[in-house]
């Protein structure tokens, strides 16, 4: 409470609400004021006065483009000295490039709200833009990429309930090295803040404070990656480990040195370690907090997030595991830094994956083949952190995240997980995927894509008849289909799909070097 009232009066620096007509940035700015015990203000309110009339009859009578002016100009006037530490802008008022320069200067809190939930809330009292409501979505749909952009920090809305329960992890932000941003995960079992920003590790950035903290990471990584805790639990490095002896080995470790329920599993490491370390933190005494902070590419744009935790079986990949969602995950891309080149080779997989899944964006940004940078692996978990806000449990749109998966996994398996990464196994798939899809265009595109990293594009070392045995056995069939994630193009994934055994086995064939 202190850092954020208290920053404002050292630096001028204020937390300001953006956001869609509708979203509440009134209420929550005011909610927050009174959580913090300090002044708001509201950049349409503000207006309202200096016009001397509401801002519908100013609109309706001068239009549009006289009505931003005075916006822009009352707005820029706010931000250069805000009167309070909360403040609230109007929706449309982050349009103007000279509003966009001033928020740098503060911390920018985006309450994201969907279209539908706008448009209950926005509709019918007058508002001179919530009028049409196609014009409306049109809009919605623009403002949400600038909001995005702008945004230091996203939260849901609703007033001071919210408020309270974002409060900390906003706190927490204004102590986070600069340019960290801050995106709040929401599943029906739970919901906790992500940080993403450079140097997090190193700054020694951590969130929750509350409990002692027991590291779990494994030897690779804690040669390179260090966060200081009560205990540093080192497991092998390798997929070979993530097994129930593992689990046994962890949570030995943390009865030894006597962990209790309000401590934290700390989790440093890729995928194996955050599985294996959310499923000891699930189970040690029926439960406790755990706290993710992802160091492979596969684990900061997937793993770290959902809550999906377990170990394998000598009987199967993830056969006993539990749904446990972190406290928080606290992504760092300067950990890929020390990342071997073939394991960042394994998870752009994942990452050409997601942008299928999510389009827009997302999609143009890596189609064009660069390296993966900040502002990727943030449009990846929000496309992860979404699908698993609609479906935490695997019935229905969380199945998309498992595209490329149905045939790479019966290639890991078939190959005895030797001989091919989890990443390069999916990539194959993937591409099996896209011809299953009858996306040819969008295959070769991808084929290039994965060729540049130098992942393989077609397997060995299996037949094809192991493989599609391997297929049918998949662990995810339903009532003896298997069903297909395929593509329609980026942006519309959908799963379930039944695939007629014939093409199945030409595109296996192709798949087979
Ligand atoms: N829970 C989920 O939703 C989910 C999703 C996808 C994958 N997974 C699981 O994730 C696992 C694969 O994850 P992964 O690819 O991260 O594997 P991993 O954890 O084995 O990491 C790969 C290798 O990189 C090393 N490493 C990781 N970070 C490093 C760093 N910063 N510097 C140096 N070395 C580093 C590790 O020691 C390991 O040798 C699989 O077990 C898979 O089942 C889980």
């Amino acid at each position: 409470v202190e850092a954020l009232s208290g920053s404002r009066s050292a630096a001028g620096r204020a937390l300001v609400f953006v956001g869609f007509m509708g979203a509440g940035k009134t209420s929550a700015a005011r909610a927050l004021a009174a959580e913090l015990g300090v002044a708001h203000v509201d950049s349409d309110r503000e207006l309202e006065t200096e016009l001397g009339e509401t801002i519908e009859s100013f609109f309706d009578r001068e239009g549009e483009t006289a009505f931003r002016e005075r916006e822009q100009a009352t707005v820029l006037r706010l931000l250069a000295d805000p009167p309070g530490p909360v403040v609230a802008l109007g929706g449309g008022a982050v349009g103007s490039e000279q509003v966009q320069e001033a928020l740098r200067a503060h911390t920018v809190v985006h309450l994201e709200v969907t279209p539908d939930d706008a448009w209950h809330r926005a509709s019918g009292r007058g508002r001179p833009l919530a009028r049409d409501r196609r014009r409306f979505e049109e809009l919605h749909a623009e403002r949400a990429g600038l909001y995005a952009r702008l945004a230091h920090a996203t939260i849901p809305p609703g007033a001071r309930d919210a408020i309270r329960r974002t409060l900390p992890a906003l706190q927490a932000l204004t102590e986070a090295p600069a340019g960290t941003r801050l995106v709040w995960a929401a599943a029906d079992s739970g919901e906790y803040p992500v940080f993403i920003g450079r140097g997090l590790i190193a700054a020694g950035f951590f969130h929750p404070l509350a409990g002692r903290r027991f590291i779990v990471s494994d030897e690779h990584v804690a040669r390179h990656q260090r966060v200081e805790g009560e205990e540093q639990i080192l497991i092998m490095p390798g997929e070979e480990h993530k097994t129930i002896h593992g689990a046994e080995f962890v949570l030995r470790r943390l009865a030894q040195a006597e962990a209790e329920r309000g401590d934290l599993v700390v989790a440093v490491g890729g995928g194996v370690v955050g599985d294996l370390a959310g499923f000891c933190a699930a189970v040690y005494q029926r439960g406790m907090r755990h706290v993710q902070v992802p160091t492979s590419l596969v684990a900061q744009v997937d793993s770290a997030y959902g809550g999906k935790t377990g170990v394998d079986l000598p009987e199967g990949k993830n056969y006993a595991g539990v749904y446990h969602q972190p406290a928080a995950v606290l992504c760092d891309p300067d950990a890929l830094d020390t990342l071997p080149p073939e394991e960042l080779s394994a998870g752009y997989v994942e990452v050409v994956k997601t942008a299928l899944i999510a389009g827009g964006p997302l999609w143009a940004k890596v189609r064009q083949g660069g390296d993966v940078d900040t502002e990727i692996i943030l449009g990846c978990l929000r496309t992860k952190l979404a699908t698993v806000a609609e479906d935490e449990r695997d019935a229905g749109r969380r199945q998309v995240l498992n595209l490329g998966h149905t045939v790479g996994h019966a290639i890991e398996s078939a190959t005895q997980y030797a001989r091919y990464r989890h990443g390069e196994a999916v990539g194959i798939g993937l591409l099996a995927a896209l011809r299953l899809s009858g996306r040819d265009a969008l295959r070769g595109e991808v084929g290039e894509l994965l060729a540049g990293r130098g992942l393989p594009l077609t397997f060995s070392g299996a037949d094809v008849d192991e493989v599609l045995a391997l297929v049918q056995r998949d662990k995810k069939r339903e009532a003896g289909r298997v069903p297909f994630v395929l593509v329609e193009a980026p942006g519309e994934v959908t799963p379930g799909h039944e695939i007629d055994s014939a093409a199945l086995r030409a595109a296996v064939e192709e798949a087979a070097a």
